[in-house]
């Protein structure tokens, strides 16, 4: 790789500590980052190179500290309002200059522009950048490159989201732009494409021929942490997580092989997917789509209503879950059970697939006798915080009679040794770096998205669809178990299931 330069616009906030310099300095410690690259922090405030990177000290893993002493030092700080393009003239040259001080052309330096800002900022940016000409570039070339890596939420609806496409595009080619999904970078969402297509075993099986129901749960414990309130009444648990991180996971599972693992061949499929999700009506939103608010409870003394920044009178869910149905040749008539929330009693994500049962209850005959009744053998992959797969079955119990129980085949991360899996954000930024798309997600897929997912809320503001409550701590209201009706399964309960 040539030399590079990540410029992260917003670099004085809570992502780029948390997430985007410790990703960077891990990719640096194990050598997959040359020592010319060049990390340029920019926002409005004014600080100096070492502030900054005093400032990013509090963030460095332990681990990391010894290479952290020599990454420092390519770290530079520039002070400018990224939407106004007289402050992006100052940025160009501080660029230019560093590119210069390591004996390299400016205008053949790689540059990744990082938009770690407010999404009001995005178009605003990138159109100052192109006031200047700073995203000019020769179409495939591995030199001189700009790419603009662009931070959920990637619009409100799907309306916000097409227009800050076309804005986008008024100014960059799509092979330019990296929305990123950080579910993508994750090491357990990638394995779902190479255990669907590296073995033979699972894809004959994977089809509404063999599969009842598909159940995708991210759950989560955390909840507004006394700073996400503002933001996450406007969003809701269906725009923060549904319209992204479960639908990448759902349209990987779903989708068809693609021709090859091109970037384009991968998302010409997943796009298909989320085209044939079913939109619903407001006549079948109650059937299909739960939603719930957290109440406070014997773990918890705050509900979502007194959460700091939210409206006491507020109907946004932090729950909802979802009977989706994807109409395809594949998929026809198969629910994709889809669940997330916060405040949950446990943290996990995990994608089962719920095979049908044998056709024929051999064991327990005509007359149900005392043995196990059947159940639908599960392949669970476990993406987090647990990470393997395991395939359920059931099996006689040793002894006198055909007494059944359930037993489990299964793969943990953790066996392979290879120590620590890498944060998704240390992927997606290496893979940015090198022009690979492929985990990034392309405009038509967001917008697919946004269709299904505007549905829903259309539905909500049609109809009379109650937003329900649990207490913290639980796993959510119980009518969600009603969505399972009429299919073999129920929600999971998390990694230990069995
Ligand atoms: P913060 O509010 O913590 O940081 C944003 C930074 O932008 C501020 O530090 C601010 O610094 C800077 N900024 C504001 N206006 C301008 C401007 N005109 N020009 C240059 N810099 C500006 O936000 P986060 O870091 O939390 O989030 C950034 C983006 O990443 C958002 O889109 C968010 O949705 C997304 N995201 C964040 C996650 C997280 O874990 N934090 C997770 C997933 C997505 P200053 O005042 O100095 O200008
Ligand atoms: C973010 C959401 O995109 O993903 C958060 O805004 C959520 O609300 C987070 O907590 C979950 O990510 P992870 O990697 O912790 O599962």
């Amino acid at each position: 790789m040539a030399t590079s330069q990540v410029v992260i616009f917003g670099a004085s906030g809570d992502l780029t500590g948390r997430k985007l310099i410790p990703s960077l300095l891990r990719n640096f410690a194990e050598g997959a980052l040359r020592d010319d690259i060049q990390v340029i922090g920019v926002s409005r405030s004014e600080k100096s190179d070492k502030q900054w990177r005093d400032e990013l000290d509090a963030w460095i893993p332990a681990s990391l500290k010894d290479a952290w002493v020599t990454f420092r030092a390519h770290l530079t700080w520039c002070q400018a309002n990224s939407a106004n393009p007289e402050h992006m003239e100052h940025l160009e040259h501080h660029l230019d200059s560093l590119a210069r001080d390591r004996g390299a052309r400016p205008e053949e330096v790689g540059r990744l522009f990082y938009l770690a800002l407010a999404p009001s900022l995005f178009d605003p940016t990138v159109q100052a950048l192109d006031v200047r000409r700073m995203l000019e570039c020769t179409p495939g070339s591995k030199v001189g490159w700009r790419r603009v890596v662009v931070e959920k939420p990637f619009g409100v609806d799907l309306e916000s989201a097409r227009a800050l496409n076309q804005a986008l595009l008024r100014y960059l080619r799509e092979e330019q732009i990296f929305r990123i999904d950080h579910y993508l970078g994750k090491e357990t969402v990638q394995n779902i494409l190479s255990l669907r297509f590296q073995n033979a075993i699972f894809e004959p099986l994977w089809s509404r021929k063999h599969v009842e129901s598909v159940e995708i749960s991210v759950c989560e414990t955390v909840a507004m942490e006394g700073r996400r309130g503002e933001y996450y009444d406007k969003a809701g648990a269906t725009r923060d997580m549904l319209q992204n991180h479960v639908l990448q996971v759902l349209s990987l599972v779903a989708m068809e092989p693609p021709s090859s693992m091109r970037a384009d061949a991968i998302r010409n499929e997943k796009v298909k997917v989320l085209d044939a999700l079913r939109a619903f009506t407001e006549h079948d939103i109650m059937e299909h789509v739960v939603r719930a608010q957290y109440t406070s409870s014997a773990t918890r003394d705050r509900g979502y209503l007194d959460e700091y920044g939210v409206n006491p009178k507020s109907e946004t869910e932090t729950y909802i879950a979802v009977r989706a149905l994807i109409d395809n040749w594949r998929w026809s008539g198969v629910p994709f059970m889809l669940r997330t929330g916060k405040a949950l009693s446990k943290r996990y994500t995990e994608v089962v697939l719920n095979f049908r049962t044998p056709p024929l209850d051999l064991l327990n005959g005509p007359q149900p006798g005392d043995v196990c009744p059947l159940r639908p053998n599960r392949l669970r992959l476990l993406i987090q915080p647990q990470e393997g797969v395991r395939l359920s079955f059931l099996v006689k119990q040793p002894g006198a009679g055909m007494i059944m129980r359930y037993s489990e085949l299964g793969f943990d991360y953790s066996d392979l040794e290879t120590g620590e899996t890498p944060d998704a954000y240390q992927r997606l930024l290496l893979d940015a770096l090198e022009g690979n798309a492929t985990l990034f997600i392309r405009g038509d897929e967001v917008e697919a998205a946004w269709r299904f997912v505007d549905a829903i809320r259309h539905g909500w503001n049609h109809s009379s669809a109650p937003v329900h409550t649990y207490p913290a701590g639980s796993m959510g209201p119980r009518i969600a178990n009603e969505l399972y009706q009429g299919c073999e399964g129920t929600w999971g309960t998390g990694p230990e299931d069995a």
